[in-house]
């Protein structure tokens, strides 16, 4: 089948989308159910209608935009990302799967093509763990993975449930009614950017992504006594910055312990109370990220950091909560849906290379429920989560040729 994407209109949608920001241009900042968000979900919305999709928003916000086939009552393939950004992010992390992913259905539509599954492109809610601390919200609850009751027990920074949250924004109904069999779909297959800089320096178009890195994250809160930071000695003091600071480094001692460069750990957050110069922190608010491929020896750098805090926070007299917001195990794509990539690069001349994903990604749940892979396509210079992520058009076009062309192949598949 021929098949030709229109990049400029591609190109045209991804700057329209990246100026639907709580930040001015070029910062793209839009945290879930904000007005940003939900704008922005209304311009996709659209552009689905417009497509001729049939769309369904599940209670959490996810949306299904279904292609309808000529069998619908087999289990739809399914594509798609996140249309949230985290504070002071590009335009492009989530958002490429998302635009590109209808781009490759209306590539797929004007080619005449009439699928036999029907093809749903879905967009996540919350990928982005900015407003309840936990990532791929909305896939998690998809795969099944998150227990219902978390409607009332996540929280914002304001104290707002998710519930509160999902319901102002128009979301409503049983979070229970969100999990996906395994099996509802029969395929799953997600484009984005790379992120890193492996696909630049090898001069390679497209990633294939044959594994997800395993997350995790903890929230410390420490509380210590405050006071004037004239008048209260310092034998006397119970200063709650101070073991964030040495926590801080024991994360980043407890990841290069492994001595593997497949260990990271990231002190994201560390908010600091009351944040007046001329008082003493009395409390602080940490979250660290910790990632490996190996699961096993993710989760020993996470008891190291605990320990730390434990030994740190005995020493100088401060009060630790610790937290452990999520510990996911890494996924493995689907050798099959791997093979129908490297296959359609070389039917398109596409330099492809397999590698593994080091952010963590929707597909990392949808992969619980459904086989799954991912395309990566070259961040400028590896970088991302930064205004100044830069992903050029013809990549994007290249990598919405090679969904294009394996969703046509899952969708005729019996
Ligand atoms: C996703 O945004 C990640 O942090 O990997
Ligand atoms: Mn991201
Ligand atoms: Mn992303």
């Amino acid at each position: 089948m021929r098949l030709s994407v229109d990049g400029a209109r591609l190109t045209r949608e991804l700057s329209q989308l990246a100026t639907i920001s709580a930040e001015p241009p070029p910062v793209v900042t839009r945290v879930v159910f904000s007005e940003a968000d939900m704008h922005a979900r209304r311009y996709l919305w659209q552009l689905c209608e417009d497509a001729g999709l049939e769309l369904r928003h599940d209670p959490v916000g996810n949306t299904f935009a279904r292609w309808r086939g000529t069998q619908p009552e087999l289990p739809p393939v399914a594509t798609g990302s996140h249309i949230d950004a985290i504070p002071n992010a590009g335009s492009y992390d989530g958002t490429v799967g998302v635009v590109g992913g209808l781009e490759a259905i209306r590539t797929l539509a004007r080619a005449g093509y009439q699928p036999r599954r029907s093809i749903e492109l879905i967009l996540f809610t919350a990928e982005e763990p900015t407003r309840f601390g936990i990532g791929c919200l909305g896939s998690r609850l998809i795969a099944g993975s998150l227990p219902a009751s978390v409607d009332e027990t996540l929280l914002d920074a304001d104290g707002q449930t998710l519930r509160q949250a999902r319901s102002q924004a128009g979301f409503t109904g049983t979070l229970a009614d969100v999990a996906l069999k395994p099996g509802h779909f029969s395929a799953f297959v997600e484009l984005h950017i790379e992120q890193g800089p492996l696909l630049e320096q090898h001069g390679n178009e497209i990633g294939i992504v044959t594994a997800i890195a395993a997350p995790a994250t903890l929230r410390i809160a420490l509380t210590g006594e405050g006071g004037h930071a004239g008048a209260v000695l310092m034998p006397q003091r119970r200063d709650a910055f101070l073991a964030a600071a040495e926590v801080g480094l024991a994360v980043e001692r407890s990841a290069l312990s492994t001595e593997s460069v497949d260990t990271v750990a990231t002190t994201g957050l560390c908010q600091v109370f009351p944040g007046a110069v001329n008082s003493v922190p009395s409390s602080v608010k940490m979250e660290i990220d910790v990632r490996d491929i190996d699961g096993e020896r993710r989760d020993a750098v996470l008891k190291s950091i605990q320990t730390a805090t434990s030994e740190i926070c005995a020493r100088r007299k401060i009060h630790a909560k610790i937290d452990l917001l999520n510990a996911d195990p890494p996924a493995q794509s689907s050798p099959a849906i791997v093979e129908l990539l490297a296959t359609g690069c070389v039917a398109y001349g596409l330099r492809g290379e397999k590698m593994i994903s080091r952010a963590y990604h929707d597909s990392l749940f949808m992969s619980r429920i459904t086989p799954t892979a991912m395309i990566f396509v070259p961040s400028r210079a590896g970088v991302s989560h930064r205004p100044d992520e830069y992903t050029s058009a013809e990549s994007i076009s290249n990598g919405v040729l090679l969904l294009a062309a394996t969703l046509e192949q899952l969708a005729a598949s019996a």
